[in-house]
This record gives structure tokens, sequence and C-alpha cells, in this order.
């Protein structure tokens, strides 16, 4: 055999030698000399296989994957999501920096750009947080407690107007018929009667296109190129169309009606500048898109919570009886905000089930939390922060019982959501970040069912519904059939 090659080989396997020995004295002086991390980060979850095994969980029901994870690891837990590393903080001890953090620590923009092809440009996680503040100034004036007051008469109307339709008996699913009703109302409030009156189907059609659009891996892949998303985007840009149409038509009829279109319509930034019909269309759909499904599956728990509970069905109609008595059949705002029992049994039903059950920001500073035990963890700048009002919600050192209903929980003398501080209840998320809509939902809700406690007898006639964790506003798996039977209730 040639000597020069054996030369070669040698040289070669030295110097692979000499590598790799300096590889392993730089990986020794770094481990020895280089200061060590002083951070003491949050234990993380080492799904299998590595790299997509956190993902996989997460994909497969991230419910499931906290209510583990909590058990094995505790409040603050990090999961490896691909290239991006989530850090959970489940509990009011651990997540009130989460709701309370300014924007340039903790904000939502990045973490909630999968809305972006739903809501459209121009709007909210497609602007500046600056101009995003304005524009939910603009949700806050058109949610003002007058303009409340008359959307409520709308809402009356419209539930007086659908339940007449029904017959003296009949058997129906509740969960269809009050996303119907709630579409209907949230058109006539919120889109305006042009959308309610004369192009209900149509939009409605859309706005079904929109919301399937919305699914788990959609969080990750918005754009993804899947026939969902591929509707979703069609239907977004004939839904820009039917209001761009409407705004016109407004403008130059010098018509102003009493909705939330026109609240948007008559908006202007604080630098004078009013909204662009662009705007108007994608404030609306984000308005939509926060309030019909939620309010819609919450009001159907409320109704498959009390048709099972009969203590709590006794407790509502009495309420009612007492505000017949005091009022007569009338029912505004301010009668609404006197039924304090059926308030709590929504909120109840909402405790049990928020429908929005992630909450997220992305991290720009470094930050730290202490746990209930007493144990700290840093929490690096990078990391995506999550909580979740759907485990956060169902804790047993907060709640007793937790997965009992039990609306008098928050009556007077209990009031465990208080008792154990800010934060605790977090269905409509809190802090910086609140839900705008909270009262407008209820206000729904009450009026909603107010009106099917005092001209209706119910019994549930399928099993308990399960709950649907496929969709990313989680609501009611299959149908809820009921029984019912037309009647005035009894005052006397
Ligand atoms: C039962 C019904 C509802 C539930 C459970 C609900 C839940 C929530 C939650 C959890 C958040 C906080 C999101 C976060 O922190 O990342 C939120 C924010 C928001 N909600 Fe609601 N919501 C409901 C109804 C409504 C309605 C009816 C509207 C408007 C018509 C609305 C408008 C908003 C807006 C504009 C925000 C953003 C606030 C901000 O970021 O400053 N919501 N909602």
């Amino acid at each position: 055999m040639d000597s020069s090659i054996d030369d070669d080989s040698n040289k070669l396997m030295n110097m692979g030698l000499l590598l790799l020995a300096t590889l392993v004295v730089a990986k020794l002086i770094s481990v020895l000399v280089m200061p060590r991390s002083t951070k003491r980060l949050p234990p993380s979850l080492n799904a299998w296989p590595p790299l997509v095994g956190g993902l996989i969980q997460f994909l497969k029901g991230p419910i499931v994957m906290l209510r583990k994870e909590y058990s094995n690891l505790g409040s603050v837990f990090t999961v490896n999501l691909l290239h991006k590393k989530i850090t959970f903080l489940i509990g009011p001890e651990v997540s009130a920096h989460f709701f309370k953090a300014p924007e340039a620590d903790l904000s939502q923009q990045e973490v909630y750009q999968f809305n972006v092809p739903t809501f459209g440009p121009g709007v909210v996680f497609d602007v500046d947080y600056s101009i995003r503040q304005e524009q939910f100034r603009f949700f806050t004036e058109a949610l003002r407690v007058n303009k409340l007051k008359g959307y409520v008469d709308q809402m009356v109307m419209e539930a007086e107007e659908y339940f007449a339709k029904w017959g003296e008996t009949g058997e129906v699913d509740l969960k269809y018929e009050l996303e119907h009703l709630i579409i209907l109302t949230a058109s006539r409030c919120l889109l305006g009667q042009e959308v309610r009156n004369q192009l209900f189907d149509d939009v409605s059609a859309l706005f079904h296109d929109l919301d399937n659009g919305m699914l788990p891996i959609s969080v990750l892949f918005p754009y993804l190129p899947i026939p969902a998303h591929r509707r979703r985007d069609e239907a977004r840009k004939k839904i820009a169309q039917i209001f761009g149409n409407i705004i016109a038509s407004r403008k130059q009829a010098g018509k102003a009606e009493h909705d939330m279109l026109q609240c948007f319509v008559d908006s202007k930034y604080k630098d004078g500048r009013p909204t662009t019909e662009s705007e108007v269309t994608g404030l609306l759909i984000a308005a939509l898109f926060a309030g019909q499904h939620t309010s819609s599956i919450t009001s159907t728990w409320t109704g498959a919570y009390l048709l099972c509970n009969p203590k709590y069905m006794s407790a509502v109609q009495e309420e009612q009886k007492d505000l017949i008595k005091k009022h007569g059949t009338k029912v505004d705002h301010d009668i609404l905000s006197e039924m304090e029992v059926l308030y709590r049994c929504i909120k109840e039903a909402l405790r049990l089930h928020p429908p929005l059950i992630m909450l997220l920001r992305q991290s720009h500073n470094d930050f730290s939390v202490k746990t209930k035990e007493g144990k700290e963890y840093d929490i690096p700048k990078g990391h995506i922060v999550a909580t979740s009002p759907a485990f956060a919600n169902r804790l047993p050192h907060i709640y007793k019982d937790p997965d009992t209903y039990d609306p008098d929980r928050f009556s007077p003398g209990r009031e465990e959501d208080k008792a154990a501080g800010a934060f605790s209840y977090v269905s409509f998320g809190g802090g910086r970040h609140g839900c705008l809509g909270e009262p407008f939902a209820y206000l729904q809700i009450k009026a909603i069912w107010s009106h099917l406690l005092r001209n209706f007898e119910f019994e549930l006639i399928s099993p308990f519904p399960e709950i649907d964790w496929n969709a990313m506003v989680v609501g009611v798996k299959g149908k809820v059939m009921v029984r019912y039977k037309r009647r005035a209730l009894p005052v006397e």
C-alpha cells in the first residue's frame, strides 16, 4: 500500500482527535470558568419525540396537556413548541403580571397575529399598540351604558320575535336556536339594520366561513394553504364589500342609526382622522368575533345547567316572579341589571366553560413569579407566556368542589372568586386587556333567558352536553335537545 496515503490518513485522524480534544476542553472551560446563568428557569416539559413532542401534545388538546403538566411540574412550566417556548402561568398567584403588564413588557400583537387574516388589515393586531388603543377606545364608547340601554331594547325585541315563532309545545336543539337568535341580535345591535333586515342570510353564511377558518393549527400557521383558510379569505373579501356598500349608502343618505357600525363610522382618532370603511369593517368583524360565539356558547351552557339543577332553576324562576311583581312584564336595561340570581347562574356556567380557553402574550423583558408554594422562577424575554381560563377557573384551592355547578359560590358571604384575590376568575380575562364586552354579553344572555323563563317550561331530553375542544372558541359538542311547553310564569 502507498505509504503517502497512510501518512495522509494519520494526519487527518490526528487533526480530528485534536479538534475533538479542543471542543471537550472548551466545553470544560465554559462549564468551569464561565459564569453560570443565575436564572431560575421554570421546569420544562420534555415531550417525546424531541422538537415536536410538545407541539404534538399541544395540538392533541391543550387542556389535557395542562392538566397533566400542572400536576407534574406545578403552576409555572415551559413547553417547547418547535422553535418557540411557551411558559404557562396558572392561577392568580403567578398570573397577575400576565394581566397587568404594560404592552412594552408583555404584548398581544405577535401572539394574536393569527387573527389578522380574519379581522383584516389596518385593525387591532395588524396595527401598533398606540392605534390599537384608540380602536379599543372606539369599542369602549360604543359599549357605554347609554348605548347599551338602546341595544337592550333591540335584544328584548329580537328575543320576543324569535320565540313567538315557536309552537305551544315542541322539541328543539337549544344550541342551534340560541346561536341563531344571538346572530340575529348581534346583527341588529352591532352590524345594523341593513344586515339584519336584508342581508342576514348572506352575512351569517360568510361569518360562518370566517369562524371555521380559525382552527387550533391557525394559531401557529395562519396562512397555511388549507381549504378552511381559503374559504376564510374569500369570506373576508365578500364581507368587506358588503360593509363598504352599507357605509357608503349611509353616508350618502346622511342617515345615522343606533348600532355599533354607526359608532365606528362616527369615531375619530386623536389627530382628528375619521375611521376608514375598511377599518370599520375590520372592527365590526372583531366585535362579532369577540362577542357572538362566546355569548351563544355561554347561553347554551347556562340553559343546560339550569335544566339539570332544579334548585337553581326554581331560584331563577322565583327571581323572575319577584321582578314581574315589581315591574310588570317590561324588561329593560335597569331591570336586567336587577337579575342577580340569573347573573350568578350565567357566571358559574362561564366559570366552568370559558369559551376562550387560552390567553397569550409575547414577553419582551425578563420577569419573575412566585408560586403559592414559595418557589421563584425567572421567565426570560422571548418566551410566549400563556394562561388558561379553562384550567385556572377550576383550581381546587380557589373554588370549592371546582367541577360542581354551584352559582351560590358567588353569593354575598362566599364570593369565592373575590376571596382568592384578583385574577381568580378569568373567563373575561382581566387587568389591562380585560373584556370590553362583558356587560353587553351579560345583558344579552339575561335578555334571552329571562324571556325563556317567563314564557316556557323546559326539559332536557338529550344527555348533558360534552365540551367541543376542537374549536378555537370552545363550545358545546353536538345537539342540546330540549322539550318545551309554552306557559306564562305563574306569579301568584
Ligand atoms: C361571554 C362572552 C364573552 C367572553 C367569555 C369574552 C372573553 C374575553 C376575554 C377572555 C378577553 C381577554 C383576551 C386576552 O386577555 O387576551 C376578551 C377581550 C375582549 N373582548 Fe370579550 N368576551 C365576551 C364577549 C364580548 C363581547 C360581546 C364583545 C364586544 C361586543 C367583546 C369584546 C372584547 C374586546 C374588544 C376585547 C379586547 C380588550 C383589550 O384587549 O383591551 N367581548 N374577551
